[in-house]
């Protein structure tokens, strides 16, 4: 996971989580992750944590040599999959508003905008940026 962490996010925006901050994640009850495996290398993963009826997801990256081949959209339907099977309701994420990449992505999968959070991300050079906070309710994966 650290191998696809290191590679996969803009350094601008410090987003990368360290090792240890990825480990004692892993630990906690409720925390789950989920590696996208290409012959026996890491090129994605997925990253969440469940709390009562709601699962959040944390992190989701893929490798950029092998982007825009449905790495991330098949780890984003194991995540609703997941969460599914865990008895949740709904699931929750939060995006930089100008991670377009990402907003793509999760709007694809049903995501829907139901928040704004000002100045959340500060940048390495001092600029600020929103996140975009996204709902998925699981009613619509099981009509
Ligand atoms: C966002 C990210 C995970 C997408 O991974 P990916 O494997 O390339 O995504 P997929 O190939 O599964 O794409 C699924 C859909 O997402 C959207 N999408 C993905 N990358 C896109 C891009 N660069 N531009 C526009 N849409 C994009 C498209 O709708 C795409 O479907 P399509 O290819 O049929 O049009 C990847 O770009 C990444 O790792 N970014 C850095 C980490 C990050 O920002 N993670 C999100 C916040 S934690």
């Amino acid at each position: 996971m650290m191998a696809v962490m290191h590679a996969a996010f803009d350094p601008l925006y410090g987003e990368a989580w360290s090792s240890s901050q990825l480990g004692a994640t892993l630990t906690l009850p409720g925390c789950w992750g989920r590696l996208a495996l290409l012959g026996n290398q890491s090129v994605g993963f997925s990253l969440c944590r469940a709390a009562g009826p709601e699962v959040e997801l944390l992190l989701i990256a893929v490798s950029p040599q092998v982007r825009r081949n449905g790495v991330a959209g098949r780890l984003l339907m194991r995540v609703q999959e997941d969460a599914l099977v865990r008895g949740a309701s709904e699931l929750f994420l939060e995006v930089r508003e100008d991670n377009e990449p990402a907003k793509y992505l999760y709007n694809r999968a049903g995501f829907v905008q139901v928040g704004q959070r000002a100045d959340y991300y500060t940048a390495k050079d001092g600029s600020r940026r929103a996140a975009i906070t996204m709902r998925y309710s699981m009613e619509q994966l099981t009509g």
